[in-house]
C-alpha cells in the first residue's frame, strides 16, 4: 500500500510573517490528520523559520529546488548537503524550472542523483505542454523525462513522481481526472521498464494543476494516483487543509 502524499510549493509567494502564519495554521489543522504524508516547500529564505515553525509536528519541509553539486564556486545555488541539514524533501525539475530557466532532463537527472545522495527525498516532477499534448507527444514526451530523470539513480522505494500537465498549471483549468490516469499510467509504465514492475509499485505518483479542495477527490479516489503538488491552494490553510482530509477520505475509502 502506498501512503499518499500532499505536498505544498509555494513557489516566490509568501513573506516571513505569512510563512508562520501558514505553518502555526497547517501544524494545527493538519496534525491530527495520519496516513497522507504532509508537506510544505516554502522559499529557501523562510525554511529555517518554517522548520522553527513545524518542530514537533507532523508537517514536513521541503525545498523548491536543489543543486548537483556541494562545495562548489556556484553563485546562487544551494547544495544538497546544507539543504539536508533543514529539509527532508525537494522539487525537482518543476516545470518553471524546466520552461522559464533552461531546466535540462540532463541536469534534473544530476540533482536528483545528488538529492538522494544527500538522504533527500526527491518530488521529480514531469508533465507535457499544451501543443504537444495537441500534436499527440504527451506520450513521447513523458517517457523522455521520466526515463532520463531517474536513469542511474539508485531509486528508493516510495519515491516521488509528480505528473504536473503544465498547461493545468496556474491556470485553474485542471486536467480531469481520466486524462491524469491515463497519463499517470504512462509514467508507472515507464518506470516499470526501467525498475521493474515490483519497484514501480513502489512509486508514488502525484497530480499536479488546479488542485483544489472541491477537484481533489477526483484525482486521489483513482487507484494509480496517489496524492498531489499543489500550488496556488497550498498559501491557504483552509483550502491545503481541505486538500488534505478529502485525501485522507478518498484512500481509506474501501
Ligand atoms: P497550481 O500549481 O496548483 O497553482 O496549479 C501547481 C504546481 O505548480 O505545482
Amino acid at each position: 500500500m502506498r501512503e499518499a502524499v500532499i505536498a505544498g510549493n509555494w513557489k516566490a509567494y509568501t513573506t516571513s510573517d505569512v510563512c508562520r502564519a501558514l505553518c502555526g495554521g497547517l501544524r494545527e489543522r493538519l496534525d491530527s490528520i495520519d496516513r497522507v504524508e504532509k508537506v510544505v516547500c516554502p522559499p529557501f529564505v523562510y525554511l529555517m523559520l518554517a522548520r522553527d515553525a513545524l518542530a514537533g509536528s507532523s508537517v514536513r519541509l521541503g525545498a523548491q529546488d536543489v543543486h548537483w553539486e556541494d562545495d562548489v564556486a556556484a553563485t546562487g545555488e544551494i547544495g544538497p548537503k546544507m539543504l539536508r541539514e533543514l529539509v527532508e524533501y525537494v522539487i525537482i525539475g518543476h516545470s518553471e524550472r524546466r520552461h522559464q530557466f533552461g531546466e535540462t532532463d540532463e541536469m534534473v537527472s544530476r540533482k536528483v542523483k545528488a538529492a538522494l545522495a544527500a538522504g533527500l527525498r526527491p518530488i521529480m516532477c514531469v508533465g507535457e505542454k499544451l501543443e504537444e499534448r495537441e500534436a499527440g507527444k504527451t506520450e513521447d514526451v513523458l517517457v523522455r523525462q521520466t526515463r532520463r530523470g531517474l536513469e542511474g539513480a539508485e531509486i528508493p522505494d516510495g519515491f516521488i513522481i509528480a505528473y504536473e500537465p503544465v498547461w493545468a498549471i496556474g491556470t485553474g483549468r485542471a486536467a480531469t481526472g481520466e486524462i491524469a490516469e491515463e497519463t499517470i499510467a504512462v509514467v508507472r509504465r515507464e518506470v516499470a521498464s526501467l525498475l521493474g514492475a515490483d519497484k514501480a509499485e513502489t512509486v508514488r505518483i502525484l497530480y499536479g494543476g488546479s488542485v483544489k479542495p472541491e477537484n481533489i477527490a477526483e484525482f486521489v479516489s483513482r487507484e494509480g494516483i496517489d496524492g498531489a503538488l499543489v500550488g496556488g491552494a497550498s498559501l491557504k490553510v483552509d483550502a491545503f487543509a481541505g486538500i488534505v482530509r478529502e485525501t485522507a477520505q478518498a484512500k481509506t475509502r474501501p
